[in-house]
């Protein structure tokens, strides 16, 4: 069943039944809008996929070499806040094996009050050791893997979910995510996990942070086909959203 069909569906005609006077299609833009990640979960059978990274002015998305296990700030803390406040209304955050390995990141909401969202790590060959942190149970994390007996048994908080790393990726994890009643996503990276999902054209919004920082050498930043829907300054950073209609 379609969104079209669940909107026009037996819920309006028993109202009209009833003898109540109802009107469809009033600012049924703005309805869609409204309930985008629900119509995707419902449409296309999978959750609403937001790519989310932050690239330097002249295009990088890390140094090519770090000093410490932890991430190379781009953009400025007001920017930082705010993708707090962006996870916070998301369900889960998605983000690929180096990423954990070189910047053990929490993936949480620290800097803004409301939910952790679900962490949902890519790590095939369950290379990422358990002292860093998407294993510290404080919120529930999924690991993709391809090893079919992985060396954590599954409990409530550490779930091991199996996919076939040689196709369709993308395609697979978000059949992972909708079994797992997943409503929307979003994709911090690195730059081979948001390429994967933008080769797979699996998103609906890219989100987009140019801090005023260069690195003149790096890892470069994903190519993104897509519309600029609105620019935002955030004092020395720019926020650029893309959609994908
Ligand atoms: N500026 C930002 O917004 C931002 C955000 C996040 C990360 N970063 C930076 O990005 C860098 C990491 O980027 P990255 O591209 O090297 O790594 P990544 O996307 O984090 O992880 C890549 C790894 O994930 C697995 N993987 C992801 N997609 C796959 C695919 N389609 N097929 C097979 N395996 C796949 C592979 O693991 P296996 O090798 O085990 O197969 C692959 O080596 C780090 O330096 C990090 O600091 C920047």
């Amino acid at each position: 069943m379609d969104s079209n069909t669940l909107v026009a569906g037996k819920g309006i005609k028993r109202l009209k039944n009833a003898g109540i006077n109802v009107i469809v299609g009033v600012l049924e833009k703005e309805c869609r809008e409204h309930h985008k990640k629900f119509f995707t979960v419902q449409d296309k059978k999978r959750p609403y996929i937001i790519l989310k990274w932050a690239e330097t002015r002249d295009g990088f998305i890390a140094p090519l070499a770090k000093k410490d296990q932890r991430p190379v700030w781009i953009s400025n803390q007001y920017s930082q806040q705010l993708v707090h406040k962006l996870r916070s209304k998301e369900h889960a955050i998605l983000v690929g094996t180096n990423t954990v390995i070189f910047d053990n990141p929490k993936l949480n909401v620290r800097s803004w009050s409301g939910e952790n969202p679900v962490r949902i790590v890519l790590d095939k060959n369950l290379r990422i050791e358990k002292n860093l942190s998407v294993f510290d149970e404080s919120v529930k994390t999924i690991f993709i893997t391809e090893k079919k007996e992985p060396y954590f048994k599954s409990s409530l908080d550490l779930i091991f979910e199996t996919i076939d790393y040689s196709k369709n990726i993308g395609v697979q994890i978000c059949e992972i995510l909708y079994k797992h009643q997943i409503q929307s996503v979003i994709i911090e990276g690195g730059l081979q996990t948001l390429q994967t999902f933008i080769n797979e054209n699996l998103w609906d919004e890219a989100l987009v942070f140019t801090g005023e920082t260069e690195f003149n050498e790096g890892i470069k930043a994903p190519v993104l086909n897509g519309i600029i829907k609105e620019m935002i300054n955030i004092k020395t950073d720019v926020l650029k959203i893309y959609t994908n209609d």
